[in-house]
């Protein structure tokens, strides 16, 4: 009897009293994020188009004189809130785009987010661009490529930054236009753009679809990726046809490969690179970070080469890279050892030259080591 009083006083006190209120660096949040903002990492899967701040995005209309029905950056989060699924962010996603028309707008872009992305530990990026979409509004390549080699050239400059570009072709358009803005492309080919990659809807058998084109790319020396995003209709087809059809190096997002103990096998053997993105929404829903990072840290676990990365940080809550590592880090419980694998995974399935990849992995050493952190020492249950 007296010990149920008491245990019930025990509890009532457990849930009335105020929790004291811990500075961050007794929980450790703070220095968490101190070791993962400081953490050189590549990001490998981020778009161009997607980086746009509702400020800048307004900015830019203004200036274009482009009309707007928006008059606020809070107006535009607000229309960002429709967006719950990747038809429906597409749909806003094409829409903001709209205000991208000279070589400065799309500079400005790229550079702002070279600046945030550095100042959360990337020191190299590897960056979706959809040409298409500005070519449907009559901007030209020039144009645009243009505005993202000086971006590039000010963020080598200002920022110490490697950045390259990936030329990516809308999977839900036809795929004669992506042979197209291939051949275009070729004066910037190389240097400036390395690799393509496939975007937009996730339209029914598009991997079949792009075949030829990806044969091309191959044979000009490109590297070749695609998406293949999360719990999309046929998502397990899809991840076998673009590797066996399209011959990818790297899939982005990638997390389905879960839904296949073949798949896995097969990612493994075939050492695909896997760019998940912990992205979320301005709308909640519920579970989806849990989802998304319980699904990075288990291919993780089975030692696929999987990243995080932001996907389209200006359009989904100005969550940049660090900010989602950290997010996964505190929804799955990781620690230190798997996020140094999380960003040795980037280098080892970034596109650079061997020198550049082996200088990389020397930082991130270099910083493991300062952060007492053993780099022969592999995080447990990862390979
Ligand atoms: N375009 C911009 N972000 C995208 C994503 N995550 N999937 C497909 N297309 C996109
Ligand atoms: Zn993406």
């Amino acid at each position: 009897m007296v010990r149920g009083w008491l245990a019930a006083v025990v509890l009532s006190l457990l849930v009335i009293a105020p929790r004291p209120t811990l500075a961050a660096d007794e929980t450790g949040e703070s220095a968490d994020r101190a070791f993962i903002m400081g953490l050189p990492k590549a990001e490998l899967h981020v778009h161009l188009e997607g980086t746009m701040e509702p400020e800048l995005y307004l900015e830019m209309a203004r200036r274009n004189g482009i009309a707007t029905r928006y008059a606020t950056p809070e107006d535009v989060r607000s229309r960002l809130r429709d967006a719950n699924d990747l038809s429906s962010f597409i749909q806003i996603y094409e829409e903001l785009v709209g205000v991208m028309q000279t070589e400065r707008d799309f500079h400005d872009v790229a550079l702002a987010y070279f600046r945030k992305a550095r100042s959360q530990g990337v020191v190299h990026a590897e960056v979706y661009v959809d040409p298409q979409l500005h070519q449907a509004r009559g901007v030209s390549l020039a144009t645009l490529y243009g505005g993202l080699a000086r971006a590039r050239e000010d963020a080598s400059r200002e920022l110490g930054l490697d950045a390259r570009f990936i030329l990516s072709f809308l999977r839900d358009r036809p795929a004669d236009q992506a042979a197209q803005v291939l051949e275009e492309s070729r004066p910037w080919l190389g240097s400036l753009i390395i690799g393509v990659g496939l975007d937009n809807p996730e339209v029914d058998d598009f991997p079949a679809k792009f075949q030829a084109v990806y044969a091309r790319a191959r044979e000009l020396g490109l590297h070749l990726t695609s998406h293949c995003d999360v719990d999309q209709p046929n998502t397990v087809a899809h991840h076998w046809s673009v590797i066996k059809l399209l011959g990818v190096e790297r899939i982005d997002h990638g997390l389905n490969v879960l839904n296949d103990p073949a798949l896995v096998e097969e990612v493994r053997r075939r050492k695909i690179g896997l760019t998940g993105a912990a992205t979320l929404f301005y709308a909640d829903i519920p579970g989806r970070m849990e989802y998304r990072a319980g699904a990075i840290a288990r291919l993780l676990d089975k030692g696929l080469l999987v990243t995080v990365n932001s996907d389209d940080p200006g359009m989904k809550r100005s969550l940049y890279v660090g900010d989602l590592m950290l997010r996964v880090q505190q929804t799955t419980g990781m620690d230190r050892a798997h996020l140094a694998q999380l960003a040795r995974n980037s280098f080892a399935i970034s596109w650079i030259e061997p020198a550049q990849r082996r200088a990389y992995a020397l930082r991130l050493k270099r910083y493991l080591r300062q952060s007492d952190l053993d780099l022969a020492k592999r995080p447990a249950g990862v390979r």
